[in-house]
């Protein structure tokens, strides 16, 4: 029996500037997204039946219950195959397996990784060729992080964030996320944002800072950690005050800048180098303010095939 198994890295928002909610009830933005080493993998074997089967597992931190993910046609990995069968027009049976690390509803595109992995493994495993510019458009209609999680590395985001265009980035960052338990779903989150009503004016576009570009096109990890921006956080902690505590703690142990992940609960933290992440992850992990610290290094790329 023929598969093929795929990686997917996480992805944070290094700058994130939302505008005001559009008539379809998504909101512009203007986001850099950066791929980081924390990956999900999927592999996709033929099944001798149509359909789609799904099974996950969970890399979980040890005493964390992960927030289950349905494994019907609501989980977008399934209704990623079900987009590329229809704009193939094949019949075909799929069994995919997910390993998944990305923390659920954790602001790290970890469904959208998923979705970007399944249009890879499948593509491939059918011998499909489909160019990726396709696979793009397919990856848009999914979800609005799933172009991204195609590309990887670090990229502009545009339109609801699936626009994407790479971004010149020198050097590697590294970055050490904090865990929280429980998810966040992104749309209560764009509510508190609505509500919070700190969106400009409708009709103006919403704008990256340059200080945001021109740090990463100096590879200052100094800068970056001075420029890192993010216009839900303010909704993220009505939502989720605790983070508030975790992101002192971390200032306090010297991290150049943090941030909410996205729309969180995740909260990353930038160090200057590989030591200072790990002496900044033993400080967050000793204090227990979170649920796991994890350690990550970015840019890299997006979905690749690894067997
Ligand atoms: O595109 P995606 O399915 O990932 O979006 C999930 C939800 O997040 C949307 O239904 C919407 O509530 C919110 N969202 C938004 N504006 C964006 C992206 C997402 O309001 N640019």
């Amino acid at each position: 029996m023929r598969s093929v198994t795929v990686r997917a890295s996480a992805k944070i928002n290094l700058a994130l500037a939302v505008g005001r909610r559009r008539a379809d009830g998504y909101h512009p933005l203007a986001t850099v997204y950066q791929a980081v080493d924390l990956c999900d993998e999927v592999r996709a074997s033929d099944a001798a039946d149509p359909g789609i089967e799904l099974a996950i597992t969970y890399d979980s931190p040890p005493g964390a219950e992960p927030a289950r993910l349905p494994l019907d046609e609501t989980n977008i990995a399934h209704a990623a195959a079900r987009a590329l069968l229809a704009h193939a027009r094949l019949e075909r049976g799929v069994s995919l397996t997910i390993r998944k690390a990305i923390p659920v509803s954790g602001g790290m595109a970890g469904g959208s990784a998923d979705a970007a992995a399944v249009l890879v493994a499948c593509d491939a495993l059918w011998d499909l060729g489909t160019p990726r510019a396709e696979l793009a458009k397919l990856a848009a209609e999914l979800g609005s992080d799933v172009p991204f999680c195609l590309l990887g590395g670090t990229a502009m985001g545009t339109g609801r964030g699936e626009l994407v265009s790479p971004v010149l980035a020198r050097g590697s960052y590294h970055w050490v996320l904090a865990l929280a338990a429980g998810g966040l779903p992104t749309p209560s989150v764009y509510a508190a944002f609505d509500r919070l009503d700190g969106a400009p004016p409708a009709g103006e576009t919403p704008q990256v800072a340059p200080a945001v570009l021109a740090a990463l096109r100096s590879g200052d990890p100094a800068a970056l950690g001075l420029a890192l921006h993010n216009d839900l956080q303010e909704a993220t902690l009505a939502l989720r005050p605790d983070l508030a505590g975790t992101m002192a703690l971390g200032e306090e142990c010297g991290a150049l800048g943090s941030l909410v992940s996205g729309s969180g609960p995740t909260v990353m933290f930038l160090a200057a180098d590989g030591e200072h992440a790990l002496d900044l992850a033993l400080a967050l992990s000793g204090a227990n303010v979170c649920a796991d610290v994890v350690q990550a290094v970015g840019p890299v790329p997006g979905v690749r095939v690894i067997g």
